[in-house]
């Protein structure tokens, strides 16, 4: 067996009605909060719920409810200005992915100071961060189960994640019945990006036997019930293994990373405001193409968690099949986005390459085979 390391801090209280334990959780970790939401916490109710249950533990709060779907580091520089001068010693972020970044950052930059932007790439090191506790109401990116936290740079348009062991949140609250009033298209998306990170750190250079054994559950159990819940948004039993997939994939990325697609899909949302799942799910079957020959077992594998028969094919038949078996499944809950209707165009094809060589190189070379310019091009020009 491949030697190492596995590490996942995260407190996890899964299942239906946990939501309701927010304010005893909280009690746990601090006297007074910032409480990150996103819009639509309000119209669901899940913005009164978590204030009352708050209020019923003593918890003081305050609310912060400015981000957006592409989170500016300069956002998370005033809430954590905010968080500083109501002497906040906790933050809870409720929302999507986007909330729960900036909740990761603002409990981060709280006790650092300065440009986000040392800590991410590495200039300056970092001792604290207040604890975070983090309810997610999509199910996608997993941000709930991990140590990274992505935004972009509105000077540089960089997008790039802070991967910092101090923002593994301390508690996390998996709920599915948060999920019951999701509209389609944010039942799709996010739940689409559940399928890219389960295969991407399944097919990842830094994939290990425990990452793997993730990964491979929750393709299984997304692809089974995705298509279920975007059928019937309150098919609660099915919304269960959605959650549930979407926590394991967030904690399989955190062991191996993600690959090409993710990698050149931070250039598009940080130059064009590309939605996160859109911009990937667009790459998606050149990323597919030029990838499987290098890890047949692997993209077999990943057919057969699909539910693909491939008992009687070759390996190299079973993983060529995967290329049709995720094509085929984007397009059933209608995921299946040009880079040209996504606003991309092959003008910003040289600073979108120049910039995932850059700033994304790691995530790049996680990659089974990995991309030069030309092919970088290549796999762009057939996704327009
Ligand atoms: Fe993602």
């Amino acid at each position: 067996m491949t030697e190492f390391t596995y590490n996942n801090p995260v407190k996890l209280h899964v299942g239906p009605g946990k939501f309701g334990l927010l304010g005893g959780i909280a009690q746990q970790y601090g006297k007074k909060a910032l409480l990150v939401v996103s819009d639509s916490t309000k119209p669901t109710g899940q913005l009164a719920k978590a204030q009352a249950t708050l209020s019923a533990a003593g918890i003081e709060y305050v609310v912060y409810d400015k981000f957006m779907q592409n989170p500016l580091s300069t956002l998370v520089e005033e809430g954590a200005e905010q968080a500083r001068q109501e002497k906040c010693d906790l933050v809870i972020g409720i929302g999507g992915g986007s909330a729960m970044d900036m909740t990761k950052g603002i409990a981060f930059c709280a006790c650092n100071p300065g440009s986000i932007w040392d800590y991410v790439f590495g200039r300056k090191q970092a001792q604290y961060a207040l604890p975070i506790i983090l309810v997610p109401t999509t199910a996608g990116t997993g941000s709930e189960a991990n140590r990274t936290a992505v935004f972009t740079n509105p000077e540089t348009h960089d997008k790039k994640g802070l991967v910092n062991p101090l923002i593994y949140p301390v508690a996390s609250i998996i709920d599915p019945e948060l999920m019951l009033t999701l509209p389609k298209r944010v039942i799709a998306g996010p739940g689409a990006d559940v399928l890219f990170h389960a295969l991407e750190s399944y097919i990842s250079r830094n994939a290990h036997p425990f990452s793997e054994m993730l990964s491979l559950r929750a393709i299984t159990l997304l692809t089974k019930n995705l298509p279920r819940v975007y059928a019937d948004v309150t098919d609660l039993a099915a919304w269960e293994h959605v959650t549930f997939a979407s926590t394991l994939a967030g904690m399989a990325i955190d062991c191996a990373g993600t690959t090409l697609p993710h990698a050149l899909q931070h250039p598009m949302g940080g130059l064009l405001d590309v939605i996160h799942a859109e911009g990937i799910a667009a790459v998606y079957p050149a990323f597919m193409e030029y990838t499987w020959s290098a890890a047949p077992e692997k993209f077999a594998a990943i057919a057969a968690a699909m539910g693909v028969d491939t008992r009687n094919m070759t390996t190299e038949e079973a993983a060529y099949s995967s290329v049709q078996a995720v094509t085929s499944f984007l397009l059933s809950i209608n995921m299946q986005p040009s880079l040209t209707e996504l606003g991309v165009k092959e003008e910003h094809f040289d600073w979108i390459i120049n910039n995932v060589q850059t700033t994304m190189k790691v995530v790049l070379e996680n990659n089974p085979r990995v991309p030069d310019a030309n092919t970088l091009r290549d796999i762009l020009q057939r996704s327009l």
